[in-house]
């Protein structure tokens, strides 16, 4: 628990499942109070928020398409209607699908850039002026992934995606370092989330996945949510522009972990 965190408020995109649910709840546990924003899935936003509430927070659900502006702004206004402030944004909804990249539709190549790259930019850009204007020393997150640094053959889309949110993050940083504003990734590996279900469930996709986590064990959305915790609170005050890789092991060249090579 992070004192600092007990009545902060933060916008989590893509709360209504996997990273996004267990990132507001944690953030209802710290006594912080959540927009849990979602696109479709009404149902389980409604969840996240009793989710939030249960775990001693505040929240509301607000459906919104993070890919434009007016989606973006209406979590803004929701946030400071509800709640009276922003302290932390999380850009959290991404998307992802299988195609060979000579196969790639022009059309699933740009739903994956609108949400998970140009989701991430609208959602810093409109956190970074709300900051700016308020003289507040806000603390976003984005959420990358593994792939922003590990090339994945049928997924060129995600992973282009994911490595400009690095890039894109890291920019932000060091262009509002001396505002106070913080900016960082959090790159979560193979989590047990609604994304990978239909994946883990294949026993031989699921072995095959773990064959390549150095600590032998599918992450849960609770240690991504632990990450999201600590870069939000005070105790990463000095920390910023970096990627925090909650991958079991990941990327250290799994291959090599017994002395290969
Ligand atoms: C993807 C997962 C994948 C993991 C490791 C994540 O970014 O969302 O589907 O299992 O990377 O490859």
């Amino acid at each position: 628990m992070y004192t600092d965190l007990k009545g902060k408020i933060a916008v989590v995109t893509g709360g209504s499942k996997g990273l996004g649910a267990s990132m507001a709840e944690r953030f209802g546990a710290e006594g912080m109070s959540v927009v849990v924003n979602y696109h479709s899935d009404e149902e389980g936003a409604k969840k996240t928020k009793e989710l939030v509430e249960k775990a001693g927070g505040k929240a509301c659900a607000v459906k919104a398409d993070v890919g434009t502006e007016e989606g973006i702004k209406a979590l803004l206004d929701k946030a400071l209607e509800e709640f009276g402030g922003l302290d932390v944004w999380v850009n959290n909804a991404g998307v992802e699908n299988k195609a060979a990249t000579d196969e790639l539709s022009l059309e699933d190549w740009q739903k994956v850039i609108d949400t998970n790259l140009t989701g991430v930019f609208l959602g810093s850009q409109c956190a970074i002026r709300y900051f700016l204007e308020e003289e507040k020393q806000g603390s976003i997150i984005n959420m990358s992934s593994v792939h922003e640094k590990i090339p994945w053959p049928t997924f060129a889309h995600y992973a282009a995606s994911k490595g400009g949110v690095e890039l894109f993050t890291k920019t932000i940083a060091l262009e509002y370092a001396d505002r106070g504003i913080r900016a960082n990734c959090i790159g979560p590996g193979a989590i047990n989330t609604p994304i990978n279900k239909e994946k883990f469930d294949d026993p031989e996709q699921y072995e095959s996945t773990v064959s390549m986590i150095p600590m032998g064990r599918i992450g849960d959305p609770e240690d991504v949510a632990a990450a999201a915790a600590w870069l939000a609170s005070d105790q990463a005050r000095y920390v910023t522009g970096t990627t925090l890789f909650v991958d079991g092991g990941m990327t250290l060249y799994p291959s090599f972990q017994y002395g290969e090579g």
